[in-house]
Order: structure tokens, then sequence, then C-alpha cells
């Protein structure tokens, strides 16, 4: 891999796979919102051995900046061996219930702004007839939960959208990759009283997600029991699931 993107580029998670990378010396190109800390990023990146580092702030709520920041990245990198798509926010499902404007928010930031980026990323993959996308989604997209269902639909969406555009560009040479962590122990789910048995660090997430990216994996399902977790939970007949307080 010699060039990488990386969109929503301050997560711990997204963070994590760019070290393991930056082993092999390959170029970046990160987007994120909060510059200060995107420099603070890209100079970790340059000393654990990145060739060149180049940003772009990008707040992905901000839906017109979108083809501005894909471009800046495209002419930085040229060909975009793999981009990861890492940016997210857990939102408080209780406020979105009271808050239709926020809860259409968290639905942008969550879903619809990785839909608008994939729908351009696609014919910039297409063209180059190579590549990896890969989309960190969630566990939380399987099933609808009343503790989190607002993140729970746009995650879900962003899943589906995924399987239909790793099909259309399966011919094309493009790769789809559709991640789906359980609980992560990041700044997002700081304060959440996470279970020590089923939470994983970024770093080991991250080890998941680069070996995926290199087997081309489909989805990936990390720590690798969410994905029998996630089995059962999505068998539970509908008339048991909505009286258990999840
Ligand atoms: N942690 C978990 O348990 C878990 C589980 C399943 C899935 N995930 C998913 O994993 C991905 C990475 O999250 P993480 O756990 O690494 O958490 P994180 O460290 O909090 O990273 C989330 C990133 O999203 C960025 N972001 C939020 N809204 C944005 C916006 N409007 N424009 C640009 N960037 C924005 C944040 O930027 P700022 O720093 O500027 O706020 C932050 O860097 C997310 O998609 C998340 O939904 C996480």
């Amino acid at each position: 891999m010699k060039n990488i993107l990386i969109i929503g580029a301050n997560s711990a998670i997204a963070m994590a796979c760019a070290r393991r990378w930056a082993l092999q010396g390959p170029n970046f190109f990160l987007l994120a919102r909060d510059t200060q800390r995107l420099q603070q990023s890209a100079d970790d990146l340059r000393g654990r051995g990145a060739k060149q580092v180049g940003t772009h702030a990008l707040d992905v709520l901000d839906f017109g900046q979108h083809a501005q920041a894909l471009e800046a990245a495209r002419s930085a990198l040229s060909t975009i061996d793999v981009v990861v798509l890492a940016h997210g926010t857990l939102p408080d499902q209780s406020a979105c219930e009271q808050d239709v404007a926020l809860a259409m928010q968290e639905f942008s930031a969550n879903g619809m702004s990785v839909i608008a980026l994939l729908t351009r990323l696609a014919p910039m993959f297409e063209q180059q007839g190579s590549g990896c996308i890969a989309v960190i989604s969630s566990v939380a997209g399987d099933r609808g939960r009343p503790s989190n269902y607002l993140y729970g639909s746009a995650k879900a969406a962003v899943s589906t959208f995924c399987e239909g555009l790793r099909a259309r560009l399966y011919r094309k040479g493009v790769h789809v990759l559709l991640i789906k962590p359980g609980f992560v122990a990041t700044p997002m789910t700081a304060g959440l009283n996470l279970p020590a048995a089923l939470t994983s660090s970024p770093e080991k997430v991250a080890n998941d997600i680069c070996n995926a990216v290199e087997k081309r994996s489909n989805t990936l399902y990390t720590a690798w029991f969410w994905r029998y977790i996630m089995l059962i939970i999505r068998h539970i007949p509908a008339f048991v699931f909505k009286k258990i307080r999840l």
C-alpha cells in the first residue's frame, strides 16, 4: 500500500490503523475537522515512517466541502490504494428523542455524510480500477436497540449501502470492506461503563482492520466474537426482543 486516505483521521481507531501502516512508509492524506489535532496526527505518522502526509480540514456535516476535500486528496495522492471512513459520533439517544434537529444532525454525521462521501469516492475508485474502500460501521447497525437506535439505524444504512456498493464495484477491481466493531475503548465511549471482557483496545481493532484490508475481507466483526453475539441477537424473535431493555 502506497497511498492512504483517512476521513475522520483523528479517530482513535483510524490513528491506530495509520500508525501500523506508517511503518511501511506510505503516503497519507488525512481529513478531519480539528486542524490542530490533525497536525499532531500528521507529525506522529511522519515520525513513524510515513513518507508524505498531507492534511485538509473537513467537517463532514458541511456537505458542500466534500468534493473539494476529496479532490485535494486525489491531487496529493493521485492513486488511492486505501480509503478509511472513520468519523462518527455516539448520540445521546434520549436527547435525540426530544429534538428532531439533533436527531437529524446525528443521523447525518453517522449515516448520510458517509453515504455522500462514498457516492463521490465510488467513481474515483471506478476510474482508477483498483483499491480498497474500508468503512467503519458498527455492530449497532445489526439490530435496533432502545438505548441507541438512532445511531444504530444510521450505521444500518451505511452497512446496507456498503453491501450494494461492494457488488457494484467488484467487477471494476475495487474492494469494499465493511467493518463492524463491538465495544472499543476510545474517546467516543469514554465515560460509558463498558464490560471489560467485551471491550477491545483501538490497537487490537486496528490490527484486525489492517489484516482485513490485506486479505480483502468483505465484512469484519472486531473483536471476532461479535459475529456470534450479533447472530444470536439478530435471531431473537421481535415479540421477545421488544421486552428486553438493551
Ligand atoms: N468506540 C466504539 O466502541 C465503536 C464501536 C463501533 C463503531 N465505532 C465507530 O468507529 C469509528 C471511529 O470511532 P472511534 O471509536 O475511533 O471514536 P473517536 O476517537 O471519538 O473518533 C471519532 C472521530 O469522528 C470525528 N467526527 C465526528 N463528527 C465529525 C464531523 N462532523 N466532521 C469530521 N469528523 C467528525 C471526531 O472528530 P473530533 O475529534 O473533531 O470530534 C473523531 O475524531 C466511528 O465511525 C464509530 O462510530 C466505534
